[in-house]
């Protein structure tokens, strides 16, 4: 899992084993955003084995795509499988309201660069196909948590755009005709080097604020760590949910068929 601005509260729902910061990991980045902690950690949530980065890059920050998808790499070879993304987002669809959440369903890469440019990593696609970015089986996982606590879970398309800038009134009309649903800074990036390196992806958003225009107030940051402290147990738990709902279903996958007589 990787935990972004607005579920940065998340980290209390793993129980850690071990804990290394990302200054003391070779390629990961420094972290110099309010609210992004910067560690790796492994352990637990409940039963369900867990690795959890608490932090990200940002393309806005000034580091290169390569650098802001290290970790994405790092996971991969690591032998991860699955990876859970999560943002805090500004909401575009006039149906969402700061503190609701919502499931990734595709998204619109307007960062105006795209990470797996340049030299082609050794083993993978030159070409990535992204009709099914977001895998179907892990955001239902996503639904089955949200249920679990009686959450209404919207879903739809998120935006990213490279910031550090909000976007416009006009963007935020722009972005709507566009298909999109939220719009954020991060996220897209992951995903297109997950894709790249195999990995089943889903994303949740933590809809923060209404986006540039739709709201009366000025964009803050300040307003994104407010909403994501509002909700934070509400974030936490559909994580921890989450991560039972997906340590069932891994235990179902391994565990041998009922009438299985290997043993007989
Ligand atoms: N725009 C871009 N990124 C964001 C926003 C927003 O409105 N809210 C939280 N991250």
């Amino acid at each position: 899992m990787i935990l972004g601005s607005g579920f940065h509260h998340a980290v209390a729902a793993l129980k850690a084993s071990l804990e290394v910061a990302y200054e003391d990991l070779p390629g990961f980045p420094p972290m110099g955003i309010t609210g992004h902690q910067g560690k790796l950690m492994v352990g637990h949530v409940g039963t369900t084995p867990v690795l959890l980065l608490s932090g990200r890059a940002h393309y806005y920050e000034g580091h290169p795509m390569e650098r802001v998808t290290f970790s994405v790499r790092a996971l991969a070879a690591f032998g991860i499988h699955d990876l859970l993304l999560t943002n805090a987002a500004g909401g575009i669809n006039p149906r969402f309201k700061p503190g609701d959440f919502m499931v990734v369903t595709d998204h619109i890469n307007a960062m105006g660069v795209n990470p797996l440019r340049g030299e082609v990593t050794i083993g993978t696609e030159r070409f990535v196909d992204l009709s099914h970015a977001y895998d179907g089986d892990l955001s239902n996982l996503l639904h089955a948590a949200a249920r679990d606590c009686g959450l209404r879970l919207e879903t739809g398309v998120y935006l990213a755009v490279s910031g550090p800038t909000y976007e416009t009134p006009a963007e935020t009309r722009a972005f709507g005709r566009l298909g999109a649903d939220a719009v954020g800074m991060s996220t897209v990036p992951e995903v297109i080097v997950a894709r790249q390196c195999g990995l089943r992806v889903a994303a949740v958003s933590c809809i923060t604020n209404r986006a540039a225009g739709l709201g009366g107030d000025p964009l803050s940051h300040a307003e994104v760590l407010d909403t994501a402290e509002r909700v934070k147990t509400t974030g936490t738990l559909l994580l921890k949910n989450f991560a039972h709902h997906y340590g069932q279903r891994q235990r179902c996958a391994t565990s041998p068929p009922p009438d299985d007589n290997r043993h007989t």
